[in-house]
């Protein structure tokens, strides 16, 4: 591997997300060599902390990964902690001073990159500084953001003007994590070598898409969170989104970045506008009850959740594209907590014409992405590498992993690289709120008879009915 250099400053070191998702990618990365000598990374949140307390929290949070102590304890020398107060402007100034002399210590080049692993309400803020006190270099600067971006399209808006003052769009990177997903990878990458299958994504020969992001998991301990997002917010106005946007696109003329968004940003121009009444009738929302046996908790017996909480935890829903690829071709998605299983996938139902590309009608090309160790592509139910009706020749999985990427550690080397291909762009955002937004609105109008299915399950009957009404089903039921 190329060794890349950096500092890095984390905001909100000391946090859950630092902790279970950063410092384990970074360290990936530097088992393999991505990092290696010419990095630092400095954490930085309001508690006290010395570095060497930091850096045994790091450690700890990567015991569950490895148990290389020697290589675990190099590593954490390379992380150094700041107390800080988002509001106060000489603690910029001290971390500009930390960070320039670890740019010398390490010799990173100048390269910055800035992590907000902290609530958004302080996105702004810290940017702001980030800019007025001088921490911006001559190498590059580039601000990682987390979602939620904004609740709304006015709040993301807001938001996004205030991180637009002081970085441009080309030095902001907004994760989607499931963008850093190896399926979601390889749905683009096979649509581009493999002509038959690109070919056969459009109406002509497509019944429906669904894309279904299922978990088994409640809400567990995110209930504060949750109760001002719900599913809808949660999952479809970003993780869903994106994965329509990555099957419903069109060819892009290559495969870097503006060339995909490009496309992309077509198909979130050609979200059909919904009215109240459509949002009736194509959008479904749950929220769990107990399991039969009475041993999961309901939703609203959960912490830090209103006991009288009408927040979705369940939503399924028919979205139409006004395209001439996709004219009348539902995408029917669905998400929730509490259901069966863990499983994110795609499932591509051909139509009648199938017949006409050698498959049987009615074939069904699923992507599983999610649970990650069990990625794969199926054909009717099938591996696709066993299934030898299908004419859709898919590339053999690559092998240049020993394990597949991890989504974190994925995207941290695109951000590294300047890469920003795996990344969301404002006006991609801007339409799925704008689309999310009447969803929300509408339901926001009408009191929910919650709760309204069981943990466990599949979510209520509606969302079955949903696509009985066009004569389909979903692919995946339990
Ligand atoms: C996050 C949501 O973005 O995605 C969580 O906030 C959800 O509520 C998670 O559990 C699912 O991600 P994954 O990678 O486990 O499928």
């Amino acid at each position: 591997a190329t060794e890349k250099s950096a500092v890095f400053i984390i905001f909100g070191g000391s946090g859950d997300l630092a902790h279970r998702k950063l410092y384990p990618a970074m360290y990936s990365l530097y088992k393999t060599g991505v990092l290696k000598d010419h990095f630092a990374v400095i954490g930085t949140a309001r508690r006290p902390w010395s570095d060497d307390y930091y850096r045994s929290t790091v450690i700890d949070s990567l015991k569950d990964f490895d148990n290389d102590e020697k290589a675990m304890e190099d590593f954490s020398k390379h992380f150094f902690y700041q107390s800080h107060d988002v509001n106060d402007s000489d603690h910029y100034i001290a971390l500009k001073k930390l960070a320039s002399k670890l740019d010398d210590q390490f010799d990173t080049g100048h390269n910055r990159v800035y992590y907000m692993a902290i609530a958004p309400r302080f996105f702004g803020t810290v940017a702001e500084h980030i800019n007025s006190e001088g921490l911006k270099t001559d190498g590059y600067n580039r601000l990682v953001i987390e979602k939620p971006f904004g609740r709304s399209y006015d709040s993301a808006l807001e938001l996004n003007n205030s991180l637009t003052k002081t970085f441009s769009e080309s030095e902001i990177y907004r994760m989607d994590h499931y963008l850093g997903k190896y399926m979601v990878q390889q749905l683009t990458q096979i649509r581009l070598k493999n002509k038959q299958f690109e070919k056969s994504l459009n109406k002509k020969y497509i019944s429906n898409i669904q894309v279904t992001l299922s978990e088994s998991l409640g809400v567990e301990d995110r209930g504060g969170y949750y109760e001002t997002a719900g599913v809808l917010r949660d999952m479809v106005q970003n993780h869903i989104m994106q994965i329509i946007g990555a099957v419903a696109m069109d060819e892009p003329a290559k495969l870097d970045s503006e060339s995909i968004h490009e496309v992309k940003r077509d198909v979130f121009d050609s979200l059909q506008d919904l009215t109240p009444e459509e949002v009736d009738q194509n959008f479904v929302r749950g929220q769990y009850d107990e399991d039969i046996t009475g041993s999961k908790k309901a939703y609203r017996d959960e912490d830090n959740v209103d006991p009288k909480s009408n927040i979705e935890t369940f939503v399924a829903g028919k979205i139409l594209l006004d395209s001439e690829r996709w004219e009348n071709v539902p995408f029917y998605v669905r998400s929730g907590k509490r259901m069966p299983a863990k499983s994110s996938r795609i499932d591509i139902v051909y139509n009648d014409s199938a017949t006409e590309l050698g498959l049987n009608p009615n074939t069904t090309v699923t992507f599983l992405i999610e649970p990650e160790n069990g990625s794969s592509i199926l054909v009717n139910g099938i591996d696709y590498q066993e299934s030898n009706q299908s004419l859709i020749k898919f590339p053999e999985k690559p092998n240049y992993f020993d394990h597949e990427r991890e989504a974190y550690e994925s995207l941290m080397i695109d951000i590294l690289d300047g890469n920003k291909i795996h990344f969301t762009l404002w006006d991609e955002l801007q339409n799925a709120w704008k689309y999310v937004d009447v969803i929300r609105n509408q339901w926001d109008n009408e009191t929910p008879d919650f709760p309204n299915y069981m943990s466990n399950t599949m979510g209520p009957d509606a969302a079955s009915e949903l696509l009985e009404r066009d004569g389909n089903s979903w692919t995946w039921d339990d």
